[in-house]
């Protein structure tokens, strides 16, 4: 595939697709991102990240208005090569997958694109959706090739990984896999062929695994620390020279806007009978009501709680499924008062570090972003480090039980 070719991602200004156009622009490829978010395509326009993504900033001021433009006009798609398709793929309010969403809008998006087109999808969908959309294109009547590539980016270190990473590359027809693979080979170093099927059940096992695993080192954290004990020495202990558990996770607050709703996807495709799915729901979903339950007998309705890190991991600004949000909800029925802050998310409701430190009685590290490593919190504090993050504050277990033996 030249570099002459014209690459459209229709929501290329989130947080997958902005990336992947960043990278493809940087490869020599002419791409335009199609989205529905004015403000954020006049901003990328503008040469400003609408988001934070590690070396993003500087190759969006050199790529935008060369080979890289945004915009909302979808009559881009006319002109496209290649269309890869990246709207969000979420759970309703009753954790099911919104299957539909994607094929009415790729109701719009295929019959603009023209003859001989490759369309990606790349969004994490519900499997069996890929097929759909075969079917869908062929009933159409059109001539557009279509393939299946996940992302498996994570928020940060997109621009990285994705030079780096191998890519799933998975398509009904030769003519279609030739196509993906030719484009996935001008910015990875190595595709992994799969059938579209198998490639839907990779990108769920992958984020469903890392949910689990998670859930798993929760579950332990919640298990030591109701013994009294302080499950970071525990694990620390069981990995020290010993590799068969170097995969044993930190505990955290598991969140964000993937792991938890394709850990949902897999178990309504399972009928429900992920098990370990739903177990693991409730044990990384149920952490923050732990933390706050433990807390209660310090009078917290007297006390001033402060959350160090509104986003939903480290050094992000993305709060998307933040579980230290779901925290703030539970504290704001139990406490005197909560103060949130966070470096990286502007809202006006939060108040500096410096205040929030200085006016807590208790501390609660919501994302353990680089800055707070160095952070001088007075002795007199309660300091609650879910993460493990401050090491020589993590010895006291939040609950004051007395220890069985
Ligand atoms: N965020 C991640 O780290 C990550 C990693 C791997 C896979 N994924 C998957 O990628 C998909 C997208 O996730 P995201 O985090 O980039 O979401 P996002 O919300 O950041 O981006 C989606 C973009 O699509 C735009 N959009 C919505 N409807 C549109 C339409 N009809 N036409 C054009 N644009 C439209 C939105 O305005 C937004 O800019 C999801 O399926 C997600 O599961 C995400």
């Amino acid at each position: 595939m030249s570099s002459e070719q014209r690459l459209v991602i229709v929501g290329g200004c989130g947080h997958v697709g902005l990336p992947l156009g960043l990278v493809f622009a940087d490869g020599g490829m002419n791409v335009t991102l199609l989205d529905i978010d004015a403000q954020k395509v006049k901003r990328i326009n503008a040469g400003e990240m609408p988001f934070m993504e590690k070396g993003a900033d500087p190759l969006l001021c050199r790529l935008i208005g060369r080979s890289l433009v945004a915009t909302l006009d979808d009559s881009c798609l006319r002109d496209a090569d290649v269309v890869i398709t990246v709207v969000g793929t979420p759970v309703d309010r009753h954790l099911n997958p919104m299957v539909n969403e994607l094929c009415k809008n790729l109701d719009g998006v295929v019959p603009r694109m023209k003859d001989g087109a490759l369309l990606v999808l790349r969004s994490t969908v519900y499997p069996g959706v890929s097929q759909r959309v075969y079917e869908q294109v062929k009933e159409l009547g059109r001539e557009v090739h279509v393939a299946f590539c996940p992302e498996r980016i994570t928020e940060g270190n997109a621009l990285d990984e994705l030079r780096r990473l191998p890519q799933i590359v998975a398509a009904f027809e030769p003519v279609a896999q030739q196509k993906a693979r030719d484009l996935f080979l001008q910015i990875a170093p190595e595709v992994i062929e799969l059938s579209p099927p198998e490639a839907e059940l990779a990108k769920l096992f992958t984020n469903s695994w890392r949910y689990l695993s998670f859930a798993i080192s929760n579950q332990f954290y919640i298990l030591a620390q109701s013994y009294g004990l302080d499950f970071y020495r525990i694990r620390e202990a069981v990995r020290h020279r010993y590799t068969r558990m170097s995969g044993f996770a930190n505990a955290g607050f598991a969140a964000g806007p993937c792991l938890l709703k394709d850990t949902l996807q897999l178990a309504a495709f399972s009928s429900n009978n992920f098990f370990l799915g739903h177990a693991a729901m409730l044990i990384n979903e149920g952490l923050p009501n732990f933390v706050v339950e433990n807390l209660k007998h310090l009078d917290l309705a007297r006390k001033t709680v402060a959350i160090l890190g509104m986003a939903f991991k480290a050094d992000s600004d993305d709060t998307r499924e933040s579980l230290a949000c779901k925290l703030l909800k539970l504290l704001q029925l139990q406490a005197h008062e909560v103060l949130c802050t966070d470096p990286y998310v502007p809202d006006p409701s939060y108040v500096s570090l410096m205040e929030a430190v200085e006016r807590a009685d208790i501390i609660i590290l919501g994302a353990p972003h680089s800055q707070y490593r160095e952070l001088d919190i007075p002795e007199e504090k309660i300091v609650v480090d879910v993460w493990g993050f401050w090491p020589a504050r993590q010895g006291a277990p939040i609950v004051k039980k007395p220890v069985r033996v």
